[in-house]
């Protein structure tokens, strides 16, 4: 195959085990291969422009093959400037797909990889924290006509969208992915979940058993990581600022403290908020010796580094992804993954099992998009509940799951409400 210049990538040389990997992780997503095998068939994206900037992954190649099967003219870059597996990418060049991302590029490559991504000129963008969208809408309208619309894939970015949105500055639709039940109940629980874990594990080879970890958001990500993290014989430490999660973690069985307390406390801190500063100046001068700090949302913003490294006589790295703050009373506060989300910086972001559906409904929701070309809204809206219901029932099948059907009784029963005890 030819391949095109627009990419860039670490090494093409590693394209061989990207390939493997890819291969490996499409065995645990049967639902995008159904989608892939209708899309060899029925080329919903001929003659379409994709521009996905995502973090670089198995998974996300798999996504890849399955826009590429579909006839989508597609080129990638990635979400975050430390997720790129950089084997996939170079497996994805080779596959046709310019992919523009290396793992541990400085910010300006990070968004010189996103212009590249935009001199595409997409008629669909496929994002992951609104990055390339923003970057659009600011720095390059000239191109926005020609967009049809796109998709958001996680929680910051859809809140970012939403502003957009009600800022009056949003110039296409998009559909947030991220809502669907079929992505945020099981994506953002039980991948996040598992894969931060997993990464602060990879990043330290700590053992969780006996440790008190404090988890600082009880949303989609922070229900998941502290249910896994409990499940390894961690004492776990929910903070909030939601009185209702906040009593929802407490029904869970977990203390809740604000952080300032459960700084003093913690062994491990995850951050999984989406919000600025969640670890800041007040706590690091309350922390333990040899305090673990990680997180897992998704900017590099929720530890504030800044301020540490400010405070700190001393920084050094201590292992692969361990960057160790000495402050000036001695004692060592261990930050991990430079504060980005670690799933992705020191593990392999999210089992593919779970990515299966996430993809499954970008995918679709990219169809859908194409199909309504002009009779859909500049706004940020919800999944299509009937793609939503799809994936599930699809996801099933492909588990060999069956469950029951209501009745005609049933049906009935359920429409009325006359009948009482
Ligand atoms: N690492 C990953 O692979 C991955 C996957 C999915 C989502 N994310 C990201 O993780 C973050 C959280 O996503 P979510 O779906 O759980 O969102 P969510 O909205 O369900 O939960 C966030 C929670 O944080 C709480 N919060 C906000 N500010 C706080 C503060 N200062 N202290 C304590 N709690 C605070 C909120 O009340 C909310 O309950 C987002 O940035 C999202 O984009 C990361």
């Amino acid at each position: 195959m030819v391949l095109k210049d627009n990419y860039d990538v670490k090494d093409l040389k590693l394209a061989e085990t990207g390939r493997q990997r890819i291969e490996w992780a499409a065995r645990e997503m049967p639902v995008l291969k159904l989608i892939r095998e209708r899309f060899e068939k029925e080329k919903p994206f001929e003659g379409v422009r994709i521009a996905g900037c995502l973090h670089i992954t198995t998974e996300t190649g798999n996504l890849g093959l399955t826009l590429q099967a579909g006839g989508a003219d597609l080129i990638f870059c990635a979400s975050n400037p430390l997720s790129t597996q950089d084997d996939v990418a170079a497996a994805l060049v080779e596959y046709g797909i310019p992919t523009n991302s290396i793992k541990g590029e400085d910010d300006k490559t990070y968004y010189k990889h996103i212009s590249t991504a935009l001199d595409h000129n997409p008629h669909l963008t496929v994002d992951d924290g609104a990055d390339l969208v923003t970057k659009m809408h600011t720095r390059r309208s000239d191109i926005i006509g020609d967009v049809i619309g796109g998709t958001e894939e996680t929680t910051t970015g859809v809140i970012r969208l939403r502003s957009m949105e009600n800022g009056g500055a949003l110039k296409y639709p998009i559909i947030a992915v991220n809502d669907a039940m079929t992505k945020h109940f099981f994506d953002n629980r039980y991948g996040t979940g598992q894969s931060t874990l997993d990464g602060i594990i990879r990043a330290t080879n700590v053992l969780l058993a006996g440790k008190k970890l404090v988890v600082a958001g009880y949303g989609w990500c922070g229900r998941g990581v502290a249910s896994r993290a409990r499940g390894m014989g961690a004492n776990i430490i929910v903070t909030e600022i939601d009185p209702l999660k906040a009593l929802e973690a407490v029904m869970d069985g977990f203390l809740v403290m604000p952080m300032e307390e459960a700084a003093r406390v913690g062994d491990i801190f995850v951050t999984v908020t989406g919000d600025i500063n969640v670890l800041d100046r007040r706590h690091f001068n309350l922390m333990k010796d040899g305090a673990i700090l990680s997180n897992s949302g998704h900017f590099n913003v929720e530890i504030d580094i800044p301020s540490l490294a400010e405070d700190a006589v001393s920084k050094r790295t201590v292992r692969e992804f361990v960057d160790e703050y000495k402050m000036s009373d001695g004692r060592r506060i261990y930050v991990l993954g430079e504060g980005r989300l670690i799933n992705l910086a020191a593990a392999e972001g999210h089992p593919a099992s779970v990515m299966d559906m996430s993809f499954a409904n970008q995918a679709l929701c990219l169809e859908y998009m194409v199909k309504n070309k002009g009779k859909i809204k500049t706004r940020v809206y919800p999944v299509p509940e009937d793609i939503d219901k799809e994936i599930a029932r699809l996801k099933l099948r492909a588990m060999d799951v069956n469950i029951d059907v209501l009745t005609p009784e049933q049906v009935k029963y359920l429409a009325s409400w006359e009948q009482g005890t």
